[in-house]
Order: structure tokens, then C-alpha cells, then sequence
């Protein structure tokens, strides 16, 4: 059988691969998303003739898996919004514009794999790209002044802050978000900040927003979720919600790209309400290093991390965040049992900061008390990195901006109930304090520091 078969594929003429029946249903899920006319790539890939003009260059992304842009592994667990092409599909391409891209008729992708991607229930045909995937939201809220897109220049972080307003908590199923511009906007992360920090850095900056991330301190980055586009924000499971006290305001952190004109822009973010009683929190734990500082010239700088997980949840996602030298992110989990091997949660081998997401199950990973995860993150500070933002290689430290490095993962955990959910929390602050410890360890450590300049640890609230 296995004989008859090789021996068939072998003497089967090879017929070249046929746009509408083999190619554009592949473009219409990998592509078309983001390569359409109002998602963020600066052109369309939505039908033969407008793949074929640019064959050669899409092939080569696409064997270079630069496209569509997708970091994680296979060996991972599976994720919402995978987007990678098997060999079989990358040699069909490969076929096809080697044979001369044939197009025999031309349904668009999206014809050839029925019903778009995005719900368009509460929108104008022609309003399509603007429209709320999720239908109407609860609460929209905007950025409260503009901001403008350099035109030139690498790709930046910016955070801007909403500013909620609301005398309640909010329990919210789904955070959606939409730019003014579309082309501008690949990622973003929701923090919530009860503290009004985030306030205090956007006033002190003209325009909306300003230039830092979010920080691995008690409100974490991306611990609501994440919107990235050419994707539909995936709502949370029932009896969740994403939690923001009253009075807090939400952080977004944005990921933008010059597009060679300066580009004002706004943001708008829509709300969705969680439906039921007795909703219990995303609760989320962070993991990772803030006394990173890797030599100049290294090129093989680790950081490990562990956590065991207190009590009994399911993992929803996890958020890595890392600048330009990260070269890997790779997270396990190791069962309290000491069962043998670690099952793999998610390997990156190729960290491409502009495209970080949080990266969210199909299925919650259950996870028992007592299971450790343990994290592994690669940087390589050397001029062999093409990413590297100096050369020669300078020291590079914690911080934010693309002159500095960050080291954390975010878990997001639904705990199994109120008494989970404290545990995590407890955990969740006790590492905190652990590592601004190690940071004052660390500072302390340092030549020319006088002890009296360090402050103190804050303390467990
Ligand atoms: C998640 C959104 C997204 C998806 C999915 C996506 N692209 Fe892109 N693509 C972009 C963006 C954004 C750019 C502009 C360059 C950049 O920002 O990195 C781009 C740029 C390109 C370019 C031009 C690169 C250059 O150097 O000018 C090609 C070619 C391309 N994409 C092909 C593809 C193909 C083929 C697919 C599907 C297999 C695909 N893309 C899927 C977002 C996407």
C-alpha cells in the first residue's frame, strides 16, 4: 500500500497548482486579513492577479516564514490565530510561481472560502472595515487628544491611556480596539492602572499617550488581553471576565509602524460587558527578570524563570514581552507529580518584537497546584544580530524604549474559584517584591552605587 502510493505520487504528472482551487483558499485565511484594502498591510493580496504582480517576493517571504507574520512553533500548545503554512502548502506556492502563476478564472479569496472573516453584523456593506466585529460595543471611549505617526523612522512603542471614567467596576468579556488608521496599528496590549500612574505619564508628554511600555510592576502588561490586527479579539469563556476597578483607567500599548507620511491617529476602544452573577477575574502572574543587562558582544544571554502555580486554574494565554535582541522565548510546564518530561507551552525561536500579541489557547490548559512553569528567554547582543540597535554593541539594560531590553511573561489564568483566585494573587505580589529584591541585590552590586541612593522595596499590599 505504502509502496503503490509513493510510487503513485511519483508518476503523477505535475500538473502546475491552479490559483482559485489550490492557492486562493490559503490566501483567503493567512493573507487576506491583513491584505485587504482598510486591514494594515499596505496592499492587497486578495485576489490572482494581485498575488501574481508580486509572486517572487511573496514566495520568498513566505518560504522565509516572514509572512504571514507567526513566531510561535508548532511544538507549542495550539493557539488562537495560528497562522503558518505547512510544507506541502509553501511547495504548492512554490509550484505555482514557478509555473508561471496560472489563474484560470479568478474568484477572490474570499469567494473560494465563503463567509469572510470578520462579522459584519452591524455594518454598512461599505463600512466594512469599520465596523465592530463583535457587534455593538457596551462602551466605546477614544484617546482624548491626537497623536501623530512620524513618518519616518523604526517601528515604536507608544502607550496611550483611556481614560474610563466609570464610578463601577467593569466586568468585561471582550476588549476590541480600532485605529483611525489602519496601516499604522499591528499590535496592542490592555493593562489596567488603578494608580493613575499611567495618567501622570501621558500628561507629561504632549499628544495623546506616551513613549514607554507597560511595566512588569502590580499591574501587568497585556494582563487584559491583547488586539492584534487582521485577527477578531476572541471573547473570554463564560463565568470570566476581565476585571478593571472603578476609576482605573486602561493602558494600551501600541505597536506602530511609519508608513512615510506623518500619520495623526486615533484610538477608539470597545468594551463588551460579561453577562452572569458570580463572574470570576482573569488573574494574572507574571514571571521574568527586571535585572536584565547583557554585555556588549554577548550573544547567548539567558534568563530563567519559574513559578509554581498555587492553585488549581486553567492558562488562558501568555504575554511575553521582549525589545529587539531577543532571539528566543520558550515556556514549560513541569507537573507537581515529577512526571518525566515538561510539556511545551510555547517556543519562539524567532522573537520579532513589532508582532508581540498575547498568545491565547484553543483550550485553557488545565493546570493542578503545584505545577511549575518554567521560562527560558535568549537575547544575543551581538553584531551578528541583524536587529541590534547599536554597532558596535553596547551594554544593554532594563527599560523600555528600543535602546534597552525586557525580560517577562505574563500568565493569565481563570482560577478555579475565589480561593484560586486569592492564591494566584498572593503569589503573583510575593514575586514582585521577590524580584525588586533581587533588583536592589543587583544595584547594590554595581560600582560607584551608594547604598542610601537605592530605595526600598515597596511593600506587600
Ligand atoms: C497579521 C497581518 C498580516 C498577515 C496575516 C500577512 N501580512 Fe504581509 N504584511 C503585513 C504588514 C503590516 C506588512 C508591512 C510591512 C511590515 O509592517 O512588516 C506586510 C508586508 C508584506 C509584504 C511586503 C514586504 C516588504 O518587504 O515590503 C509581502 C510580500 C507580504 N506582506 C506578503 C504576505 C503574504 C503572502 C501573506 C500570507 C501568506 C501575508 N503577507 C500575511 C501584515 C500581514
Amino acid at each position: 500500500m505504502g509502496i503503490t502510493l509513493a510510487a503513485w505520487i511519483i508518476v503523477l504528472p505535475s500538473a502546475p497548482p491552479d490559483w482559485s482551487r489550490d492557492l486562493a483558499p490559503l490566501f483567503s485565511v493567512q493573507c487576506t486579513p491583513c491584505h485587504s484594502a482598510g486591514s494594515c498591510a499596505p496592499f492587497a493580496l486578495e485576489n490572482g492577479p494581485e498575488v501574481r504582480r508580486r509572486a517572487q517576493q511573496v514566495l520568498a517571504l513566505v518560504e522565509k516564514r516572514q509572512m504571514p507574520p507567526w513566531s510561535p512553533e508548532p511544538s507549542g500548545e495550539p493557539l488562537i490565530g495560528l497562522r503558518r503554512w505547512t510544507e506541502q502548502e509553501v511547495d504548492l506556492l512554490r509550484r505555482w510561481v514557478e509555473a508561471g502563476a496560472p489563474i484560470t478564472d479568478d474568484p477572490t479569496p474570499r469567494e473560494a472560502a465563503g463567509p469572510p472573516h470578520r462579522a459584519e453584523a452591524n455594518s454598512a456593506p461599505t463600512d466594512r472595515a469599520h465596523a465592530w466585529p463583535l457587534g455593538i460595543p457596551d462602551v466605546v471611549q477614544r484617546t482624548h487628544e491626537p497623536y501623530t505617526v512620524p513618518a519616518e523612522g523604526t517601528d515604536l512603542v507608544r502607550t496611550f491611556v483611556i481614560r474610563l471614567n466609570q464610578s463601577e467596576p467593569l466586568m468585561l468579556r471582550a476588549i476590541d480596539l480600532r485605529c483611525s488608521s489602519t496601516q499604522v496599528i499591528h499590535q496592542a496590549l490592555f493593562t489596567v492602572d488603578p494608580s493613575g500612574t499611567a495618567r501622570q505619564f501621558d500628561d507629561a508628554e504632549p499628544g495623546a499617550g506616551y513613549a514607554l511600555a507597560s511595566d512588569m510592576g502590580i499591574a501587568v502588561g497585556g494582563a487584559l488581553g491583547s488586539w492584534s490586527c487582521g485577527r477578531t479579539t476572541p471573547e473570554l469563556p463564560p463565568g470570566y471576565a476581565w476585571f478593571i476597578p472603578a476609576g482605573s483607567d486602561l493602558s494600551v500599548e501600541v505597536h506602530l509602524h511609519p508608513i512615510g507620511r506623518p500619520e495623526p491617529i486615533e484610538i477608539e476602544v470597545a468594551l463588551y460587558r460579561a453577562s452572569g452573577s458570580e463572574l470570576l477575574p482573569v488573574t494574572a502572574l507574571a514571571m521574568g527578570s527586571i535585572t536584565i543587562d547583557i554585555p556588549p558582544g554577548e550573544s547567548a544571554y539567558t534568563i530563567r524563570d519559574e513559578v509554581v502555580i498555587p492553585a488549581a486554574a486553567r492558562l488562558l494565554a501568555v504575554v511575553p514581552t521582549a525589545n529587539a535582541l531577543c532571539r528566543e522565548v520558550k515556556m514549560e510546564m513541569i507537573r507537581s507529580d515529577g512526571a518525566a518530561h515538561a510539556r511545551p507551552l510555547l517556543a519562539i525561536k524567532q522573537w520579532i518584537p513589532a508582532w508581540h500579541q498575547a498568545y491565547r489557547f484553543v483550550e485553557p490548559i488545565q493546570i493542578e497546584r503545584g505545577t511549575r512553569v518554567a521560562l527560558t528567554m535568549k537575547y544575543d547582543n551581538s553584531s551578528a544580530n541583524p536587529r541590534n540597535p547599536f554597532d558596535p554593541p553596547r551594554r544593554i539594560q532594563l527599560g523600555h524604549g528600543a535602546d534597552s531590553e525586557q525580560a517577562s511573561v505574563v500568565l493569565l489564568l481563570l482560577p478555579q474559584d475565589p480561593a484560586a483566585k486569592s492564591a494566584i494573587e498572593a503569589e503573583h505580589r510575593a514575586g514582585f517584591i521577590r524580584r525588586i529584591r533581587e533588583r536592589d541585590v543587583w544595584y547594590r552590586s554595581q560600582p560607584g552605587i551608594r547604598p542610601e541612593a537605592i530605595a526600598p522595596p515597596p511593600s506587600s499590599r
